[in-house]
């Protein structure tokens, strides 16, 4: 296999091949989430995220300086938990995967760092892993794992992109976001929305209760499959701009979950009118939702239907592997080290690495 642009990554000769993997670590840091993870062949021995969530709160986004202190701190005790409980010591390694992009500068190196010397130290392979990929292929850390091809939605809170992974590592991206991601729509109009961060789980909840039919938001649909959500978000503000400050508490009293529902049904409108329309023009017969927005409610729900109506099966990942999470680097890792790749010992962080294929 030839290297992935800007993943530094080389092919290794077949005799260094890990068809018997045994242990593989894997480690993400990429955001504001700390998170390790050991696989034993395909089993999923631990996964461990310590997320810094809190911390950033205050701050309604993530602060990447507080970002990266917090992994550095954090690295060494969520590595430690993650081989503790998956009941195995360093020497029992076989490998490292780490993601190397895309992400936030100071907050790859520390994962990066990290995972380059416990590599070496260990004397054992270390595999850089995009973290797209990761998200990707976060449907074959369980099984039933989807057969290639298959149409993967990716969003979360910095990516909202639709592709068709027709093999591992061959990907044709079909569309993706032209301003904010589906995670940061729902983020930004939580804040709006008077709601803590991050806004995504707390609009489902409201959502929920609410009448999603109360406001209509706009739905905006670019030619092909891109995505648009930043007026939507302006929409939500000029709407709320209306009100003097007691009747816009008012009408939060009244009616914040009706707000969360109408907000959430124009995104998941809008995301599963693309999945439809793809999955019809590609033929795809498996259809995967991955990422922290693949948490909701609503949007499984909405794509389950068109599934059974358009004659598609849809694959979500558990809940915990929808997050940021380490279980997937190493799931992508190993199908890397399987596929015969590699890091140098001199692989850098990318952080604006995009996934190969842009259609
Ligand atoms: O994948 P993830 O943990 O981190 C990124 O790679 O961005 O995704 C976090 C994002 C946040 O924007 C959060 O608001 C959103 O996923 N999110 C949700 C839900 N749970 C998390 N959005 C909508 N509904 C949810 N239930
Ligand atoms: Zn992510």
């Amino acid at each position: 296999p030839t290297a992935l642009p800007g993943t530094q990554q080389s092919p290794i000769p077949p005799i260094i091949h890990f068809p018997n993997l045994l242990m593989l670590l894997g480690i993400e840091s990429s955001c504001d989430d700390t998170a390790a993870a050991v696989l034993e062949g395909e089993t999923v021995r631990s996964s461990v995220v310590s997320s810094q969530a809190d911390l950033h709160e205050a701050y309604g986004g993530v602060v990447p300086e507080l970002a990266s202190r917090n992994h550095q701190r954090l690295i060494v005790p969520v590595v430690q938990k993650a081989l503790s409980e998956a009941g195995a010591e360093p020497d029992d390694l076989d490998a490292v995967a780490v993601t190397v992009g895309p992400g936030l500068p100071g907050s790859l190196l520390v994962g990066l760092s990290f995972g380059k010397a416990f590599a070496r130290s260990l004397d054992v392979p270390l595999v850089g892993v995009n973290h797209l990929e990761g998200h990707l292929y976060s449907v074959d850390i369980e099984a039933p794992r989807p057969p290639r091809p298959y149409l993967c939605l990716i969003v979360s809170g910095g990516h909202t992109e639709l592709v068709l992974v027709e093999e591992d590592f061959q990907h044709t991206v079909l569309g993706r976001t032209r301003d904010d991601a589906a995670g940061e729509a729902f983020d930004k109009v939580a804040q709006l929305f008077g709601l803590g961060y991050p806004g995504g789980p707390e609009i489902d909840e409201r959502a929920q209760r609410g009448d999603p039919s109360f406001h209509d938001f706009p739905r905006s649909r670019l030619d092909g499959f891109d995505f648009s959500f930043s007026g939507l978000k302006t929409s939500v503000l000029y709407h709320l701009r209306d009100f003097s400050d007691a009747e816009r508490e008012q009408l939060f009293a009244d009616h914040r979950d009706d707000l969360c529902a109408s907000f959430q049904a124009a995104v998941v409108d809008v995301l599963v009118d693309a999945v439809r329309r793809a999955a019809d023009e590609t033929g795809a017969a498996h259809v995967a939702v991955v990422g922290g927005v693949a948490a909701n409610r609503e949007l499984r729900t909405r794509v389950e239907t068109a599934g059974s109506e358009d004659g598609f099966a849809v694959h979500v990942p558990d809940f915990r592997y929808c997050m940021d999470n380490a279980a997937m680097i190493a799931t992508a890792g190993r199908l890397r080290l399987d596929a015969g790749f590699t890091a140098p010992p001199t692989v850098d962080i990318d952080s604006g690495l995009g996934l190969s294929g842009e259609g």
